[in-house]
């Protein structure tokens, strides 16, 4: 099961082959109350009838115009979806429930703290709030369609309230994880040409409160040195009326939301009718090179994308309590807390806190109080409340009809305990793999129709193409035993339009690869390149087993190495740094750096220190890294590429291969002895430092 091997290694390299597991069925309770039990739909999505079969999602939306071409594929691989279409997202997932579900729960905020009161907004409530929000945007602010805002905020209401707020008006919101640092922000927001950033003063989080509003004035000194000028910060206060953070407000620059909202009290704003292929929002991530990438979706087509699977594949009824533990800050948070479920008119929870605080059994409790009958997570949060409480569900009355797990591989181990221990052997389970890319899932199992396999994602999502390619292009078969690079075939609405200012990128990175025919419009000569390993067994199902590029999958959450490695050689006496992959218990795999000095340095602590705090502020404390190793020098190729394979390969206990043809083979002993003889600088880690779907501070 080779993947090729190169000077890199991938995360698909080191990936752990599981063997292959018995089929489950879900229950016929289940199956009789779920939203898909049409075993023709599979037909209905078959290539044959490839794209219009997307129309069934697209007609859940509610149009102001009626699209007259379902897919345009004139200039590949920018496609076009629903062209002709116009439609506003806002309007979709609030306005158009007040008929039936104003009274209705939209969201339901449990704070961290034990004893604050449940804040449940209505639809009606949120209709007012957003209106609200929308005139501050388009009346204090002077945003218009078009315009960008960055969002740094953490799991409160207003932060699905503002990006409502903005696709109102057609505002392309580009949210960036409240854990990241302001530096990140800053970047991302000098990347879109935000002229507005939106704070919050300050969180709970695992029982203290996070000053978050330092990162708004670091976050606007960043962009200022990429020459870019945030005029306004608006500030929402966790608390209205009380300020929480030690930070002043700076005069003329940041506004307290809560006092300028003060001047919009029941506004309304008519949403702006769009037009389907406007962008909805901006998602960056990390990719190959240092910079991260603004992944620009499309309004129609991501909309219908994420409507038609939280329908199909998450079941999500208007009746239902459905709780995604996701931060909204991450492409799941938008497709799958946000968008989707209240385009269905859905209830969709939303938790501050960390799910270990105050003991394991939160998670659980929260489930049984909300009557939560949906519940939807990682495998790392899987683990680690396995780890910290494994018996706690049973403590607690609640009763989960459908679970899913969505951003690494889960272990079928793991896959057992969610399903016998959390979903209590009733609650049937969706492993949903798809990207930040791709807007809603790729490969997944239908609750209702198909059986689930622990351990693996499923076959393709409806009208949804997958296949597995070497490295030569060539297909490997269903049940080759050969892992190759999974690629999806075809065009969906839900793929991205395009990388935020990088069309080159995009194509390079996505499509390059695979494609057939440069001249060709038709699709069929343009696979997508998903950047995952994966196998394919005779049965169909697909087992993806990580990133076959230079991105770690840290906790669910993407670092790019070259990103990590750039922070690191900030550092004035790091002389050159590597960043490998390593396995992890809980978070799946973790980052180890490996650095050589420049001469002269003696003070080998003080440094690692410096490294650490260099890499959480410039990225976030998810990027802190499991170890941190001064080596003499990088094992290198006489041409003078540093081998990173053979350092995974040491902090992996894995073969490091023929390393004798290497410029410096005597290095790779002496690194060695310092990975697997010494304790090596091992940070702090734990379930206190893991956040919903990992870390984050
Ligand atoms: C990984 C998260 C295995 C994969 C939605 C992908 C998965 C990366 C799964 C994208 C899964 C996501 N099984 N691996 N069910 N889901 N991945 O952009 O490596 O944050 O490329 O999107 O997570 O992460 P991203």
């Amino acid at each position: 099961m080779a993947i090729e091997r190169g000077a890199n290694v991938s995360e698909a390299q080191i990936a752990v082959h599981w063997k292959e597991e018995e089929y489950l069925r879900p229950t016929p309770k289940f199956v009789g109350q779920a939203n898909l039990v049409d075993p023709a739909v599979r037909d209905r999505f078959k290539e044959e009838h490839f794209p219009e079969c997307f129309r069934e999602y697209a007609e859940l939306l509610t149009w102001d115009r009626y699209w007259h071409t379902t897919l345009d594929t004139s200039t590949p691989p920018f496609w076009k979806w629903f062209v002709g279409g116009r439609l506003n997202a806002c309007y979709n997932c609030v306005d158009r429930h007040l008929a039936k579900y104003k009274n209705k729960a939209a969201l339901i905020f449990v704070a961290e703290p034990g004893d604050e009161p449940i804040y449940t907004v209505t639809y009606q409530e949120l209709f007012t709030r957003v209106n609200e929000v929308a005139a501050v945007l388009r009346d204090f602010c002077g945003l218009r369609r078009g315009d960008r805002v960055t969002i740094h905020m953490p799991m409160i209401p207003e932060l699905p309230i503002t990006m409502l707020a903005c696709a109102r008006l057609g505002i392309i919101h580009s949210v960036v994880f409240g854990g990241f640092s302001g530096e990140a922000a800053g970047l991302r927001a000098a990347d879109s040409r935000s002229r507005v950033m939106i704070y919050a003063d300050g969180y709970h989080r695992n029982g203290k409160i996070v000053d978050h509003k330092p990162s708004a004035d670091i976050a606007v000194e960043n962009a200022e040195k990429e020459s870019h000028k945030v005029e306004k910060v608006l500030v929402w206060r966790r608390y209205p009326g009380q300020y929480l953070s030690a930070t002043s407000m700076v005069a003329g620059r940041d506004y307290f939301m809560d006092e300028v909202l003060s001047d919009f009290k029941r506004a309304k704003v008519d949403p702006v009718s769009m037009d389907a292929e406007d962008p909805l929002f901006l998602m960056y991530t990390s990719g190959t090179t240092g910079k991260p990438k603004g992944c620009q979706h499309r309004t129609g087509g991501y909309l219908a994308y994420v409507t038609g699977t939280s329908k199909y594949y998450q079941d999500i009824h208007p009746e239902d309590v459905y709780w995604c533990m996701a931060d909204i800050g991450w492409i799941t948070g938008h497709s799958y807390i946000v968008y989707g479920p209240l385009a269905l008119g859905g209830t969709s929870v939303l938790y501050e806190g960390v799910p270990t605080y105050p003991d394991a059994g939160r998670p659980w409790r929260i489930a049984e109080q909300l009557d939560v009958n949906i519940f939807h997570t990682s495998p790392t949060a899987i683990r680690m409340l396995r780890k910290t409480g494994p018996d706690e569900p049973k403590k607690y009355n609640y009763h989960f009809k459908h679970m899913t797990t969505v951003g690494e591989p889960i272990e079928p181990e793991a896959w057992r305990w969610y399903h016998e221990i959390v979903g209590k052997r009733a609650a049937v389970i969706v492993d949903t793999w798809w990207q930040t890319e791709n807007g809603g899932f790729l490969c997944t199992t239908i609750p209702a129709l198909d059986p689930m396999k622990p351990g693996s994602a499923g076959p393709g999502a409806l009208g949804i193409y997958p296949v597995i390619y070497d490295e030569e292009g060539k297909e490997l078969p269903a049940g080759s035993g050969r892992a190759g690079n999974i690629c999806i075939r075809n065009p969906w609405p839900g793929i991205m339009q395009t990388i935020w200012g990088g069309p080159d990128r995009f194509v390079n990175q996505y499509y390059r690869k695979y494609c057939r025919n440069p001249q060709s419009t038709d699709w069929r000569d343009w696979p997508y390149f998903a950047a995952d390993g994966a196998v394919l067994p005779s049965d169909g199902y697909f087992r993806i087993l990580g990133r076959v590029d230079d991105v770690i999958n840290v906790a669910g959450h993407r670092l790019g190495t070259k990103e990590l490695e750039s922070a690191c050689l900030t550092v004035s006496e790091v002389a050159e740094a590597a960043v490998v992959p390593v396995v992890d218990e809980i978070r799946g795999r973790m980052p180890v750096v490996y650095v050589s000095m420049k001469p002269g340095v003696s003070d080998e602590k003080r440094v690692i220190g410096e490294i650490i705090t260099t890499l959480e502020t410039m990225i976030g404390k998810i990027a802190r890294p499991k170890a941190v190793y001064i080596v003499p020098d990088l094992p290198k190729t006489r041409s003078g590429k540093i081998m990173r394979r053979v350092l995974a390969a040491l902090s992996n206990s894995m073969d490091t291969g023929d390393v004798t043809t290497l410029a410096n083979p005597d290095v790779v002993e002496l690194i060695r002895r310092e990975v697997q003889g010494e304790e090596p600088v091992v940070l702090k880690e734990g379930p206190e430092d893991v956040k919903q779907f990992g870390a984050n501070e």
